[in-house]
């Protein structure tokens, strides 16, 4: 237990830069704080003592902002940054070394039964506003950027970023150029096809207007050869 604490601080003054001294990290950081109080909460858990759990658990919130489900597996070395706004649902598994910013979720689509929520592999980072919706894994070492929306499994050593999120590096490799001035338009879209729905009614009208032109003129043309 004592170990792993350690390996919770250590983790905090590795990978956050403002960090002076393991005290501040003790007394002011809330993500660290969350991580604590959830290992008492899992602990309670594990003793099939869910209700006490899952007030931990609440308690949790309330002071840190951070929802973390009793039922939750989470490793040791783990750094939440900030936290605030980040929902870690019951099937989650959190292995060593990961890392996770603000208003991250580990969620479920709504749709699976049993295991529901991802596994993120050892020292994988989440970015802040990244949503990881199933049953799936995030490989190791993998970065999901901040406010992708992860639908699927994503592979180890790579980045993923947008919504849906698509792997745009693999093991320090870009895959494709984003093309960030050519996003797709919705709106334009919608009105480019009623541009042209405008354009083809348009000329059917005009053919149309030209056949019943030419229907009156032969009737006109009928009615005279007929009164000469
Ligand atoms: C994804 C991230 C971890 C960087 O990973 P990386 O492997 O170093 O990726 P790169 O920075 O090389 O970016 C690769 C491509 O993805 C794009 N990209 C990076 N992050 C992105 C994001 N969040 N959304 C959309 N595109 C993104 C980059 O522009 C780049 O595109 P390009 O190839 O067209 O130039 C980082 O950008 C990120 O999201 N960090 C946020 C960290 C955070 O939450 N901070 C909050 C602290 S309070």
């Amino acid at each position: 237990m004592w170990r792993r604490l350690r390996r919770d601080i250590q983790a905090v003054m590795e990978r956050d830069p403002s960090v002076r001294s393991a005290w501040e990290v003790w007394f002011t950081f809330p993500g660290f704080h969350a991580l604590q109080l959830h290992r008492m909460s899992h602990r309670l858990y594990r003793w099939r003592l869910y209700f006490l759990a899952r007030l931990l658990s609440h308690i949790n919130r309330f002071f840190t902002g951070v929802e973390i489900h009793p039922g939750a597996q989470i490793g040791a070395g783990v750094f939440i940054d900030h936290g605030m706004g980040t929902v870690i649902g019951e099937t989650t598994v959190i292995k060593d070394n990961v890392t996770l910013y603000q208003n991250v979720t580990l969620g479920g689509t709504g749709k699976e039964k049993g295991k529901r929520h991802p596994t993120i592999e050892e020292g994988a980072v989440i970015a802040c506003g990244a949503k990881v919706l199933g049953s799936f894994t995030v490989g190791r070492h993998a970065r999901v950027g901040a406010g992708a929306v992860v639908l699927s499994s994503v592979p180890e050593y790579s980045t993923v970023v947008g919504v849906p999120g698509r792997v745009v590096k693999m093991a320090g490799r870009r895959l494709a150029q984003l093309d960030h001035h050519v996003v797709p338009d919705p709106m334009a879209r919608y009105v480019e096809t009623l541009q042209k729905q405008i354009n083809s009614l348009e000329e059917r009208l005009y053919e149309l207007e030209n056949s019943v032109d030419g229907c009156q003129n032969d009737l006109n043309d009928d009615s005279w050869k007929k009164s000469g």
